[in-house]
């Protein structure tokens, strides 16, 4: 509903941001650190908007090949209290090509926001051909993004998360690479519920497979951080997520250093939040749950409460902060 009336959200300059949270990646210059977090803006409805509300990138997607409707409602719960959401989504989405058309129509009017395009396998296709909708998003939507991010953590869609392991990593690469090599950037996403002992062999492969970055993290199927019994099954998200997150984000910085970029999300509802994050190691910040509770605003408030906390800590730019406290 909302997203409906933020659709027609007309283009216009984005916000000055301070310099100093310029900061550039994957060959790109991003205007901020701060972005929209994917599922928010499945079908990339309002780009126009995020770029208006002082989102330095947005994460549109997950994207599947074909159209489907994901899980019937109710599949969202919203816990007050504890500022966090479950959802059990999975992947309403209109289809790769209806949603191509759309950011190539946002470009072609002049939007300057960085887009991130997640996708995700349909959720009847069989997990021996995963790997090929993988190629086929590729194919279809890499000349159109800034940088792809395969989505392999979402909980929802069963049997994803085991295409995190190495072999299953193997596989995808090479299937994104046919039959052409694509200049786009990929990115792998990962769940925050990766065991300590698989999570470096993961991180290894990643980076010896010549993926540009990692999204830390999807939601979790852990309760442990909720703090109240909660017996719906889905992906939590929002302030009880938030350790869990940062945590990982500093044991991948840990694991592969600066080889290559993290993107933190989890949690993320303030500036300390996202300044937390960046000194763990990520480069990037993404969030959905925080802005369903702070509105609107939020992205802009991270971004001037990031400046004046880069300035207290005598950082001239956001890269200076990254990983400090890895
Ligand atoms: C309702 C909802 C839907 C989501 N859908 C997706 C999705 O389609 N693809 C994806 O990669 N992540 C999805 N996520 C995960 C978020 O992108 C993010 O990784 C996670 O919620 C942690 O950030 P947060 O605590 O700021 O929400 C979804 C999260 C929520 C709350």
């Amino acid at each position: 509903m909302v997203l409906a009336m933020l659709s027609a959200w007309p283009i216009s300059e984005p916000p000055a941001t301070p310099r100093e949270l310029n900061t550039r990646l994957f060959g790109l210059e991003f205007r901020n650190p701060v972005g929209l977090a994917a599922g928010l803006d499945k079908d990339a409805a309002a780009p126009a908007a995020w770029q208006s509300l002082g989102f330095g990138f947005a994460e549109v997607g997950t994207i599947t090949p074909r159209p489907q409707a994901g899980t019937s409602r109710p599949r969202i719960w919203r816990l007050p209290e504890q500022r966090a959401l479950i959802n059990q989504l999975g992947f309403p989405s209109k289809g790769m090509e209806a949603v191509g058309r759309r950011i190539e129509q946002f470009r072609a009017k002049g939007l300057k926001l960085r887009i991130g395009i997640n996708v995700g396998p349909n959720k009847d296709t069989p997990a021996s051909r995963v790997a090929a909708d993988y190629a086929m998003l590729a194919r279809g939507l890499g000349a159109i993004a800034d940088f792809m991010v395969i989505n392999l953590s979402s909980p929802n869609t069963p049997g994803l998360r085991a295409f995190q392991s190495p072999e299953r990593l193997r596989e995808i690469r090479s299937a994104i690479d046919e039959p052409r090599r694509s200049t786009v950037c990929y990115l792998v996403k990962l769940s925050p519920d990766i065991d300590a002992t698989e999570l470096g062999a993961i991180c290894d492969t990643i980076v010896q497979l010549g993926f540009a970055g990692i999204v830390a993290t999807n939601t979790t199927l852990a309760r442990t951080e909720l703090g109240i019994a909660w017996d719906q099954a889905g992906g939590l998200s929002g302030r009880p997520l938030r350790e869990r997150s940062r945590n990982m984000i500093r044991a991948i910085r840990r694991r592969i250093g600066a080889q290559i970029p993290i993107i933190g999300a989890g949690g993320i509802a303030s500036a300390d939040d996202a300044y937390g994050h960046i000194r763990a190691g990520a480069s990037l910040v993404e969030l959905y749950t925080g802005l369903i509770y702070e509105g609107p605003t939020l992205a802009a408030s991270l971004n001037a409460g990031l400046a004046a906390l880069l300035r207290r800590d005598g950082f001239s730019s956001i890269s200076e902060a990254v990983g400090v406290d890895a």
